[in-house]
């Protein structure tokens, strides 16, 4: 296996994995590529390729799935909006963050390479991870966090502060400490990536390439993350991740306020307007929303062209052109996909009329 050794002097590139099936947020990832779903009305995606830039990379390849990609190119472009060059990197199925790494093999070349994977949140940006990866020179570094349910997530062993043994979401895990979605690795991942064999689930784990790279006798040092990481997979996740976000927001009002009141940190975008309602931060309102005779709550995104009407909408993400009127009760912890409404018929018989997408979930008082 090749070492490291004066490859870490090239510049480090990015790679972004924004591939995958996204199957624990159906439905809204029928339609859509999970990584672009919005935080804070911002795509996942774009948080990983802004701290990638924010740490000085230049270049990133992102992996794309064929059913996705499309929307994802669209999406981020060729990466002038944030100051560097993407390339895209198809990977025909989702056969493993390893095999992605393999499909990446001819776009990173000897390139020592960050990686992040598409749906992570990581509050601290990857500076310090870049920094010390230059400093310390190991063959591979990872980022690990202590979380209540490891069992969800790759686990690290420590021993004398390296790492001896990573397993991927192990039944009864040996410790706290999960791997974090963002690894820094050189070209010996390349090898590793290529020497093992598909797990239980069928993929090529890159929790496997870097055990390899362990017991290759080669160094790989672990990092403890400070602030908060999220994995948003699922709705919970997507929601906290919201949360956070919207915590560190700095409120600006570039929208229209008639008779409606403001109160905490909130951010209303071009166009929007807001009518005999109140919104209570943090909070955000996207560009030509209409928020009439509405409550908005804590913790709530509410996307660009979203209707809210005689509503009250609390902890709940909007995408674009989603719509709620007309509701008895609070709404609270939803996620609502582009174009979807909920609201109230006029019509005769009265009863629920529901038009919902596969692996839809409503639930009512
Ligand atoms: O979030 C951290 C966890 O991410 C780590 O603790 C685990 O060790 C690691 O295996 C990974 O686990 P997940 O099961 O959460 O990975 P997931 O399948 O959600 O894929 C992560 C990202 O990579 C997601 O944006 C989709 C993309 N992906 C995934 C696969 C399997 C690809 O681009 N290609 C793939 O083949």
């Amino acid at each position: 296996m090749a070492t490291a050794a004066g490859s870490s002097d090239a510049a480090v590139k990015g790679l972004i994995l924004s591939g995958g099936t996204g199957t624990r947020l159906r439905p809204i990832t029928h339609t859509s590529a999970k990584q672009l779903v919005p935080v804070a009305n911002k795509p996942v995606l774009f948080y990983g390729i802004e701290a990638m830039a924010a740490a000085g990379i230049e270049e990133i390849g992102i992996i794309i799935a064929p059913e996705t990609g499309a929307e994802i190119r669209a999406a981020a472009g060729d990466g002038a909006q944030f100051g560097l060059r993407i390339e895209y990197i198809e990977q025909e199925a989702p056969l493993g963050l390893a095999h992605a790494v393999l499909t990446a093999e001819p776009y990173l070349g000897d390139s020592p390479f960050v990686m992040y994977l598409g749906d992570n949140l990581l509050q601290g940006g990857i500076v310090d991870l870049v920094d010390a990866f230059r400093e310390h020179r190991p063959d591979a570094l990872i980022l690990l966090t202590p979380v209540s349910d490891p069992q969800n997530y790759g686990v690290a062993e420590l021993r004398d502060g390296a790492v001896v043994r990573l397993t991927e979401k192990p039944p009864e895990p040996a410790t706290d400490l999960a791997l974090v979605g963002v690894y820094m690795f050189t070209s010996a991942i390349h090898d590793a990536a290529r020497a093992i064999s598909p797990s239980n689930r069928g993929e090529l784990e890159i929790t496997d390439a870097i055990q390899h790279v362990v017991d290759a006798g080669l160094r790989v040092e672990p990092h403890i993350v400070r602030g908060w990481w999220k994995d948003t997979g699922r709705l919970d996740d997507m929601l906290a991740a919201n949360r956070l976000v919207l915590d560190t927001i700095e409120g600006r009002l570039e929208g229209e306020l008639i008779d409606s009141l403001l109160d905490g940190r909130i951010v209303v975008e071009t166009g929007a307007v807001l009518e005999r309602s109140t919104v209570r931060g943090p909070a955000i309102i996207g560009a030509h929303a209409h928020v009439t005779d509405a409550y908005i709550g804590p913790y709530t995104a509410v996307g660009e062209r979203c209707v809210v009407r005689k509503a009250e909408v609390e902890h709940s993400i909007l995408l674009a052109g989603s719509s709620v009127s007309d509701l008895n009760g609070r709404m609270e912890s939803s996620l609502l996909g582009r174009d979807a409404s909920i609201g109230r018929s006029p019509r005769q018989p009265r009863a629920f009329r529901f038009m919902v997408g596969d692996n839809s979930e409503i639930w009512i008082l």
